[in-house]
């Protein structure tokens, strides 16, 4: 038997100044819907396309710089925090680093760090530190927000971070979003009501789609029966 496609018959469209939000359960698509639009992937059937360009005709590596991305699992690199945030690209200045640390709430970590953002994120290693998982999260969030990219995907982008953290990401969104695309994915329901439009996936297909107020308006809305208020 072939294996069953993770997503089917999906349209999407996401534009400049919008946050959109994609819901529901495990297992539903939306990482790899994720990875779809940002050219991570390419689709066996259909077509994705940035400005009427297909990503399978685009320069992978022209396409990736104009994408941010907080993936759902992400490695822990042995190098220092600048390194980890930049990889040598874009602004490298403290001054640029510094504000993508102040939005991320990473800048709340610096004190700690024996070298600031010369601290090497491994304890293996002379003079490194170690970051929790939730500073870790921190640290990929100001990598992102480091890249002011036209794209910014945010998969479960805060699901390690406590509560005043998480907080701080959600209320800066609607700033970000002025000079970007945002796509966002996570399953707590308060954390969507921030988007344009939601948009909900059920074993690779849009079951449904509206803004909050619409699908929570719906007793039959999956956006309730599958997001978690915590
Ligand atoms: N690299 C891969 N190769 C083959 N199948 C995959 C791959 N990644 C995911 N899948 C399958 O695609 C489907 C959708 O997975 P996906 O990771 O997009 O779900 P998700 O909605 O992000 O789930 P979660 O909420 O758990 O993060 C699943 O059935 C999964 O097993
Ligand atoms: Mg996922």
């Amino acid at each position: 038997m072939p294996p069953k496609d993770s997503l089917s018959g999906v349209s999407l469209h996401v534009q400049r100044g919008e946050i959109v939000a994609l819901v529901e359960e495990n297992g539903s698509g939306k990482t790899t819907l994720s990875r779809l639009l940002c050219g991570l992937l390419l689709p066996t059937g259909g077509e994705v396309a940035w400005d009427h360009a297909s990503t399978a005709d685009l320069d992978p590596w022209r396409s990736w710089k104009h994408v941010a991305l907080v993936p759902q699992k992400f490695t822990y690199l042995p190098l220092t925090m600048r390194d980890n945030i930049t990889f040598g690209q874009g602004d490298t200045s403290d001054a640029a680093l510094l504000a993508a640390c102040e939005a991320s709430g990473a800048a709340e970590m610096l004190p700690g760090l024996r070298s600031g953002l010369n601290t090497l994120m491994t304890s293996e290693w002379f003079g490194g530190q170690q970051l929790s998982g939730g500073q870790w999260q921190r640290l990929v969030l100001t990598r992102a927000f480091h890249r002011q990219a036209a794209l910014l995907l945010m998969d479960e982008p805060t699901a390690a971070l406590d509560a005043r953290a998480e907080h701080r990401i959600f209320s800066g969104l609607r700033e970000l979003a002025k000079d970007r695309a945002i796509l966002l994915i996570t399953h707590r329901l308060t954390n969507v009501a921030v988007a344009d439009r939601i948009v909900v996936l059920d074993e690779g297909r849009i079951v449904q789609e509206g803004t909050y107020a619409q699908l929570t308006r719906q007793d039959t809305s999956g956006l309730c029966g599958s997001c978690s208020d915590g």
